[in-house]
Formats: structure tokens, sequence, C-alpha cells
């Protein structure tokens, strides 16, 4: 069983919601962290909170992993700092929920930049100094997204698949390597995933960011290459897209979205945004 206690974990989008969960759940576990996402103060407050309540060094890094400047620059500063990291969680994640034609574009290509361009690039520049070395692991974050095509989350769902398609392939090219890789497969999770939108995340059909992150590193620390940390029926939603005709999973999808009301989320404005 693998222990957290004195490794260095880097955790992306620790900002808020399940990131922050990740990075609270490492540090209760005894990791040191780094924590990487945009908002500065934010990532400075959590650090301060794990600082305070277990006792780990903690140290930020604010970047947009949108831009292949940013994991470009984490990986840098760590150079620099001499610091290796033992195990990096692929948490940052966005999605535009809506039709595909009526949303802002600009939603679909940053979510595909982070989703994929971003974990890619990650995994890549903190991976190789763990081959290096011959030890390490890499958490992604995917979803239960990535099994099915979801209308109306039409993006979201398809950078999902990549990281499924990608973390499966790494998982067995770095078998013999000393690092391994897990995919994690949260269902709704009771996060800010549709702040600033009219969708909503039901809480009582969602489970808790907390509960999310234990069950994902208890997976990890067991040697998985699969995680499903949500509760049990989430994973049991991912069977029919095996199992079925893709276009009648795609049907069914389209119908359970428009249930939620997703053909016509409008963004809400806000004073922040
Ligand atoms: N919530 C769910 O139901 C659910 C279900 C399955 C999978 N997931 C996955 O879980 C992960 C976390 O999502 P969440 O629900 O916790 O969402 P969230 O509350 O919106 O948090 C998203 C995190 O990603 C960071 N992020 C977004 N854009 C970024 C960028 N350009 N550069 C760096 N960091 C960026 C955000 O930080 P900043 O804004 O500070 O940059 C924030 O920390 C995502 O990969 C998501 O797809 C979520």
């Amino acid at each position: 069983m693998y222990s957290y206690r004195g490794t260095t974990a880097l955790v992306t989008g620790a900002s808020k919601g399940l990131g922050r969960a990740y990075a609270q759940e490492l540090g209760r576990r005894g990791a040191h962290l780094i924590l990487v996402a945009r908002s500065a103060p934010a990532l400075e407050r959590l650090a301060s909170e794990i600082r305070a309540d277990h006792h780990v060094d903690t140290r930020v890094i604010a970047t947009d992993l949108s831009d292949p400047a940013g994991p470009t620059a984490v990986a840098e500063e760590l150079r620099e700092q001499g610091a290796a990291v033992d195990l990096l969680v692929n948490n940052a994640g966005l999605g535009s929920v809506g039709p595909f034609f009526t949303r802002p574009l600009a939603q679909h290509v940053q979510s595909v930049d982070v989703n994929i361009n971003g974990l890619m690039l990650m995994t890549r520049l903190i991976g190789e100094d763990m081959l290096e070395r011959g030890s390490g692991g890499i958490i992604n974050v995917a979803s239960t997204a990535a099994f099915q095509p979801m209308p109306y989350q039409a993006s979201y769902a398809a950078t999902k698949a990549f990281v499924l398609s990608f973390s499966e392939a790494l998982t067995a090219e770095l078998r013999d390597s000393g690092v391994h890789v897990m995919v994690a497969h949260p269902g709704a999770t009771d996060t800010g995933f549709f702040d600033n939108t009219t969708a909503v995340m039901d809480a009582k059909r969602a489970d808790s960011p907390t509960r999310v992150a234990a069950k994902t590193l208890e997976d990890f620390a067991r040697g998985r290459t699969a995680s499903y940390p949500g509760r049990p029926l989430f994973r049991a939603l991912t069977w029919p897209a095996r199992l079925l005709p893709r276009t009648t999973v795609t049907r069914v999808t389209a119908g359970f979205n428009r249930h939620m009301g997703f053909h016509e989320v409008q963004d809400v404005r806000t004073p922040a945004n």
C-alpha cells in the first residue's frame, strides 16, 4: 500500500472544488504540497490552512494551464528549486454546458486547452523527471462523462474521452517503469463546476468533493489503474456505453441532458464575471 506521508504532491486546479479537496486530503495524509491554478489568493489561503492543520510544506505556483507557457513555467520553477514531484494530480478542468453552436466558442477552446493540452503537457514535463528517477505517480482526473458522447456537453465529454484513452495507454506504456498512472472518474460532484451559468448541481444527487478525493487517493494507494470515486450508481451508468450501440447511448444521454435543462443553459452575469 502506497504511503503519502513525506512525499511531494502537485495538484492542479487546487484553488477550489475537487482540487482543493485533493490538496486537503493529501495534506491530511502527510504529503507536502505544490498547489497550482490561476487564483493566487485562493491558493495562498489554502496553503496556509494546510500548513497550519497538517504541518507539511506547501507552496503555490499561480499559472494559466490553458497556455503552453503555464506548464513550462511550472516545470522550470520546480527545476530551479530542485523540487522533485512524487505524485502529480492533473485535476484542473472545465467544461462548457449547453448547445455547442450557441455557447461561446472561447469556452469550448479553453476547455480543450486546459483539459487536454494542459494535462498532456503537465504529464510530459513533470512525468519525465519521474521516469528518470524510476518512481512516481500520476492521477489524471477524467469523469464518467468520458465514456459516451454527451449532447449539450459535447466538447467537455470529448476532452474527457481523451483523458481516459491517453491515461490508459500511458498506464500500459509505463507498467515496468516505476511510474504508476491512474485515471479517476468522478460522477456529479458538488463543486462550482456550473458556476456562472443557469445549470445547477443538485447537491442531493452529487457527491461531496472530500469523499471523492479520499476515495481517489485510497484507490491510488492500492495500486488501481482506474478509480470510480463516486457513488456506485455513477459507475454503473458507465456500463451501458460499453454494451449498447453508441447511437442509442447518445440519444439517451441527449434526453437526460435536456431533462436537466442543459439545452437552454444561459450564462449568469455576476459582479465577479
Ligand atoms: N464537479 C463534477 O461534477 C465533476 C465530475 C467529474 C469530473 N470532474 C472534473 O474534476 C476536475 C475539477 O473540477 P471541479 O468540479 O472541482 O471544478 P471547479 O470547482 O470549477 O474547479 C476547477 C479548477 O480548475 C482550475 N482551472 C480552471 N481553468 C484553469 C486554467 N486555465 N489554468 C489553471 N487552472 C485552471 C480552477 O482554478 P482557477 O480558476 O483559480 O484557475 C479550479 O481550481 C475537472 O477536471 C472536472 O472536469 C468534475
